[in-house]
């Protein structure tokens, strides 16, 4: 506790990881179409992630790995074309990329001859056809700048997109160095690296029009990283469904040598899903090709709203009414986010609203609304003309089992936020926040034994150490997470 209060600012912080780099592989979503549901999940577990890193002293490399590269671009081609023909000097954004990617799929099914058509244009890509590149940029700049608006508002950052399409020139060398160490196999016209001995199917390298795989593009991309970054470990947080995938590139990694392939770490996720009624009555999960996408601005947007009425609902300051929109906004970002760490991430997730915004626990907004009482407690403790807060020493007198308690739990924030990154789990430090809030309501709601404030003003005065404490460790918490701290609520 007193650690707290000496140094807020470097409270919680860690040192395991001085003078080393992890890249941190996230969000990482396939573009020219909006970011779906299942890019959610990434964007924030990485997120955290990256923050949780850089607070245990390590140096963060955060990379988006963008699918901006293969067939789908050729499809969309196709799509475009004909819309733009019909209708010359065509303007598109995300939205309506997807709807010709839509459109491009239903007249797909009845004419075979268009994706032939997609795969000509993408051939042309590959090619360097100036026409198909221009496109090509017009589809990437479209996407990154709605993406970048949503990173904004989640506040997420990366220090660089390097797409697919990046290492276009770069997959040749690592298809030299897989042949050089005999690990290249030809198969039905296609090039592979057989992994039957390791009890996996092979790993597809080059396919047989020619055409370089996601996995190549993995290889390569895993090399550039150590090369460049001097990685201690590489952490790929995607989904459950891409196990496969990485234990073959990582297979494939160590077979050619690379003994930093065990270094590298697939941070798998389970599945998020929306129950009834948080996009009208069915249940959600979004398929892109179908245009069932569940649009994470969408739930962004209703989570504002719906935060915006509880918070006008509860409002007993004036201020609080001046400030609705910013606090929603926070609020409703916050429990967006924070349902991601109810669990952890291994597990699939079923996003509903009475959950999300829940007031009474185990919610974001519930830990954010505990934030603002114990900042409301200090206001008033200071109005009152209360004492400097405790700063000199041990507090001797905070010493009932319940503050015994919260002091213990106090001490074992760093090593949590330290636990939490040993296994790139960022529910830990969801679970210690909730644990905190509950020992220390308990306390508050004791009023009994624990009156914080009192005649004896020393007592008081650490009793409100205890308080400031506990808000700087929620502040904190709630900060590595990725939620605002609002003052008020
Ligand atoms: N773009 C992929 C997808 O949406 C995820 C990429 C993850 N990162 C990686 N290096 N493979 O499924």
């Amino acid at each position: 506790m007193t650690r707290a209060l000496d140094n807020p600012a470097a409270w919680g912080r860690g040192e395991s990881g001085k003078g080393k780099t992890v890249v941190i592989d996230y969000s990482s979503p396939n573009i020219a179409k909006p970011l779906g549901v299942h890019h959610i999940r990434s964007t924030i577990i990485g997120a955290a992630l990256c923050r949780l890193y850089a607070n245990a002293g390590w140096r963060v490399v955060a990379i988006n790995h963008l699918g901006d590269w293969g067939t789908n671009f050729g499809q969309l081609m196709v799509a475009y074309r004909k819309a733009e023909a019909e209708n010359p000097g065509l303007k598109v954004d995300v939205q309506s990329l997807l709807r010709l990617y839509i459109q491009y799929h239903a007249a797909a099914e009845e004419d075979e001859g268009l994706a032939d058509e997609a795969r000509a244009w993408f051939k042309r890509l590959e090619d360097g056809d100036a026409e198909a590149h221009r496109l090509w940029q017009l589809f990437v700049d479209e996407s990154l700048k709605e993406l970048r608006r949503l990173y904004d508002r989640l506040g997420v950052r990366f220090d660089a997109y390097l797409g697919e399409s990046f290492y276009n020139d770069k997959i040749e060398p690592v298809i030299r160095v897989l042949r050089a160490k005999g690990l290249l196999k030809t198969s039905e016209g296609a090039e592979v690296v057989d992994l039957s001995e390791h009890g996996m199917p092979a790993c597809l390298i080059r396919k047989r029009d020619g055409a370089t795989t996601y996995a190549a593009r993995d290889l390569a991309a895993a090399i550039f990283r150590h090369e460049n970054y001097g990685f201690a470990r590489c952490l790929y947080v995607v989904a459950n469904q891409q196990d496969l995938h990485f234990r073959q590139v990582f297979k494939v990694l160590e077979l050619a040598g690379y003994e930093w392939a065990q270094e590298c770490v697939h941070v798998k996720f389970g599945m998020l899903s929306f129950g009834p009624g948080v996009f009208g009555e069915e249940a959600a999960t979004g398929s892109t090709r179908k245009g069932q996408v569940v649009f994470l601005e969408e739930v962004l947007d209703r989570a504002a709203a719906k935060a915006r009425n509880i918070i006008l609902d509860n409002a007993r300051e004036e201020e609080i009414r001046h400030q609705a929109d910013r606090l929603a906004e926070q609020v409703g970002t916050g429990a967006v986010i924070f349902s991601e760490f109810l669990q952890r991430r291994a597990k699939d997730v079923v996003f509903t609203w009475e959950k999300a915004l829940n007031l009474q626990g185990d919610s974001g907004p519930y830990l954010q609304y505990t934030h603002a009482r114990l900042c409301s407690l200090r206001r008033k403790y200071e109005e009152a003309g209360g004492g400097a807060i405790w700063r000199n020493g041990a507090p001797l007198l905070l010493s009932s089992p319940l503050e015994k308690e919260i002091m213990l739990h106090l001490a074992d924030f760093t090593d949590t936020l330290g636990r939490a990154v040993i296994e790139d789990e960022p529910s830990m430090v969801a679970d210690y926040l909730l644990d905190l809030c509950a020992v220390f309501n308990r306390f508050f709601t004791d009023k009994e034994r624990h009156r914080i404030v009192s005649d004896d003003e020393k007592l008081s005065s650490q009793r409100m150490a205890l308080v400031e404490a506990v808000r700087l460790t929620l502040a904190r918490g709630l900060e590595l997470l990725g939620l605002a701290a609002p003052a008020r609520m």
